[in-house]
């Protein structure tokens, strides 16, 4: 069965499923956020309570009210460009700067000048910033991100760790860029490390968390630990969710080994994912020799992900949600590329003409990778 796993609950978009397809009549392509999935997600995860704070890593859907919302739960935020900062500032005007962490990879020096004069955390991923533009950071408190040495995550390309990477400062460079920090008076407060993105095994943070935490017992002022994000939500019908529980003691158990250190952590898929669906039309069907195709009014502009990381994503046709899913067919956009396919081998029920399409967990890292590719607008946004 697409999408529905049997022993979870139903999915929002199934229990709304009248409301989503008035707002399929009123026009598609369109994304449909549902506010109090983002509320269950953040929830779930503020109840662990061995993280310090948590920071939206807002890159995955920067849409306004999922900032308010998580805000509002109490959460800070990651941010990975100045115009990320000022957007999160320009939407949430009471957010104090320092609950925003900046954390830019291969940033321009102004971007970190303009950083530290609006007073929001950041932190160095290079030698560079540090042995070319140190003068800048003198008196500030910076987080070093380092590379533990290897990636993990759903694709090869969302590993962020491991030499293949271009994030990070190397183990064997720590001590010159201590060396440069201390030279120019700044000083580094945090330990940062994010590995990748995507990941459903509980027990990688508690080997992360471990690693930093010896690493940082060699430093004399790290008051901080951020894990990074990462936290994975499933999307094939055989995934198994995150363990939280789990999550939460091994987070724990590296608190109470290492209380001088207060644990950060940062995600975007967990909170948003699911939150998410991309609602479109299907425009043609098409039988070529075996294969049948279904054609639908967005596709790559829309949703990039199964084109770049052969992502999965449950597919629905929300009008025929009760009928069953006889036909084996490729659900494809309207891209000239022949990688603009949101769904291999999938099982629906006959699509016709005008039926509305659901592609599910499409919250993180939908809208916000969107183009206009072929100059066809990416849906639009919408809260339920
Ligand atoms: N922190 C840092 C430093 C990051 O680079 C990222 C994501 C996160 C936190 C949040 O990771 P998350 O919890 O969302 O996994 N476009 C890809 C994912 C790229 C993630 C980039 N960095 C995708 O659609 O799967």
């Amino acid at each position: 069965a697409e999408g529905a796993a049997t022993a979870a609950p139903a999915a929002w978009w199934r229990r709304r499923r009248t409301a989503l397809l008035e707002l399929a009549a009123a026009g598609t392509p369109r994304y449909a956020y549902d506010l109090d999935q983002v509320r269950t997600q953040a929830r779930g995860l503020t109840a662990l309570g061995a993280v310090d704070r948590w920071h939206y890593a807002l890159k995955a859907n920067p849409q306004a009210d999922i900032l308010r919302t998580l805000h509002a739960e109490g959460f800070a935020f990651e941010c990975v460009s100045f115009a990320e900062v000022e957007h999160v500032r320009r939407t949430l005007p009471d957010l104090a700067p320092e609950r925003i962490l900046f954390t830019p990879n291969f940033a321009p020096r102004e971007e970190y000048r303009a950083g530290l004069a609006a007073g929001v955390r950041v932190t160095l991923d290079a030698l560079h910033p540090i042995t070319e533009w140190g003068a800048d950071f003198a008196g500030h408190d910076i987080l070093l991100r380092v590379d533990l040495g290897s990636g993990r995550g759903h694709h090869d390309k969302v590993k962020t760790g491991g030499a293949q990477s271009k994030f990070g400062v190397a183990l064997d460079e720590i001590e010159t860029f201590r060396e440069h920090a201390r030279r120019h008076g700044a000083r580094i407060v945090g330990l940062h490390a994010h590995l990748g993105s995507g990941i459903l095994d509980a027990g990688h943070w508690r080997g992360v968390c471990a690693q930093m935490a010896s690493l940082a017992e060699r430093f004399n002022r790290i008051e901080i630990l951020d894990l990074g994000g990462g936290l994975g939500v499933p999307s094939r019908p055989e995934d198994v969710p995150l363990d939280l529980a789990e999550l939460g003691a091994a987070l724990a158990e590296v608190q109470r080994a290492y209380p001088q250190f207060r644990l950060w952590m940062e995600p975007g898929r967990y909170l948003v994912a699911e939150a998410g669906v991309l609602l479109a039309r299907v425009t043609q069907v098409k039988r070529k020799g075996e294969v049948h195709y279904v054609g639908i009014d967005t596709g790559m502009n829309s949703l990039i992900r199964p084109a770049l990381y052969e992502a999965w994503h449950a597919i629905v046709n929300l009008s025929r949600l009760d009928e069953p899913p006889t036909d084996l067919v490729q659900v494809v956009g309207p891209i000239c590329e022949t990688g603009d396919v949101l769904g291999h081998n999938r099982r629906l029920p006959p699509c016709r003409e005008g039926d509305v399409i659901l592609i599910a967990e499409a919250g993180a890292y939908g809208a916000a990778m969107g183009s206009r590719y072929n100059l066809r607008e990416p849906a639009a946004e919408v809260v339920v």
